[in-house]
């Protein structure tokens, strides 16, 4: 399969993976030919891109840490949490606790695999997908850090509770297209202290977990909120925490701006690291984080065109990828590479296959 922005579709693609609302419920089944009226139901959702099965990516799989099944389950668990504490001011959270650990049996289970930002994400659900997706870093990160489970199982309660306070503000000011005024910036900085003051009675929370929902926002140089404490005042559940959400909100699009690609971010993040966020963690963090997803087309340095088939934790900027059409002669390649091996082969940038090769040359390649 290979990711495809909605825009190159072009109707009767095959779809290779299920794509859901933010409710959970199923949008487009596996294995729908791709209608041109589908086009706009995702793009509703904020949906840019799908996942599709064709001759150029026949056989390539895309494996998640996370099934879509836990990770919808996880989603609904903190949408019931919210509505309920929105609708009677209780606070109930043994679902949240069973989606934890379902995150983290989850991803022990897959440990070889790295972490994929293509999976996708719709924008009215942004913060508790953001939520959820915290959570699956924190733990990825964890593990790589050698915690004990039951130290990963505080990380994960702390990354899907770590926005908690931002659920309850307002839509209005949490998806404003426009800048923020300073008011309004000031009360969305207030949900670190909303989220702990509600979560901070709650026996069935360890303190590690609400360390993170109150200290997500901290800087290693003193400059975060709300406190405003530095380093050695930031318990390190809170700098991991801190890693995973500055990255899993600049990889994500939103009402008032667009992603930032992976590559982009983590650079982005490095230079963070000087004052803001923690280095150590953060050389841990990059490793578990698949630069270009499988399933990405991309661009090499000798001017063919790849799919990328397998990322690998250890040669993390040097996957296995399948050329599948040169530039130089524009001819069709079916070959694949370990670009680990191949040492004067890299990948320059991610690409839209169908801007580089004419859709005659695509169609031709579908009907084989
Ligand atoms: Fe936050």
């Amino acid at each position: 399969m290979r990711l495809v922005p909605l825009q190159h579709l072009y109707g009767g693609e095959i779809i290779a993976k299920d794509i859901f609302d933010e409710n959970g419920n199923l949008l487009l089944a596996k294995n729908t030919k791709f209608k041109n009226f589908y086009r706009f139901k995702l793009e509703e959702r904020g949906i840019s891109r799908v996942y599709i099965t064709d001759y150029f990516s026949e056989g390539i799989e895309v494996k998640d840490v996370i099934p879509d099944k836990i990770r919808v389950q996880s989603l609904k668990s903190i949408k019931d949490m919210v509505s309920l504490f929105k609708s009677t001011q209780k606070i109930k959270i043994e679902k949240i606790q069973n989606a934890a650990m379902e995150i983290v049996d989850s991803i022990l289970e897959n440990k070889e695999l790295l972490y994929n930002v293509a999976d996708l994400k719709t924008k009215d659900n942004y913060t508790y997908l953001h939520c959820i997706n915290v959570s699956i870093l924190c733990v990825m990160v964890g593990i790589k850090m050698g915690a004990n489970r039951e130290y990963l199982e505080k990380l994960a309660i702390g990354g899907i509770l770590h926005d908690f306070g931002k659920l309850l503000i307002p839509d209005e000011i949490l998806n404003k297209p426009d800048k923020l005024s300073n008011e309004e910036y000031e009360i969305i900085k207030r949900h670190t202290i909303i989220g702990y003051e509600i979560l901070k009675e709650s026996s069935m929370l360890t303190p590690i977990s609400k360390v993170m929902i109150l200290l997500h926002h901290e800087r290693i140089d003193g400059s975060g909120y709300p406190l405003g404490v530095s380093k050695d005042n930031i318990h390190e559940s809170a700098r991991i925490c801190a890693i995973c959400d500055v990255f899993d909100a600049m990889t994500s699009t939103r009402v008032y701006k667009k992603a930032f690609s992976v590559v982009d971010t983590l650079s982005e993040m490095e230079e963070m690291t000087k004052n803001k966020l923690d280095a150590d963690i953060f050389k841990v963090f990059r490793s578990i984080i698949s630069y270009y997803p499988v399933g990405s087309t991309v661009l090499l340095n000798d001017n063919t065109i790849a799919i990328v088939e397998q990322n690998r934790p250890d040669y993390i900027d040097a996957p296995i990828v399948r050329v599948i059409f040169d530039l130089n002669t524009q001819q069709e390649v079916f070959k694949q590479v370990d670009l680990h091996i191949e040492k004067n082969l890299e990948i320059e940038k991610e690409i839209v296959l169908e801007e580089y090769i004419d859709n005659s040359c695509i169609i031709k390649a579908k009907e084989g």
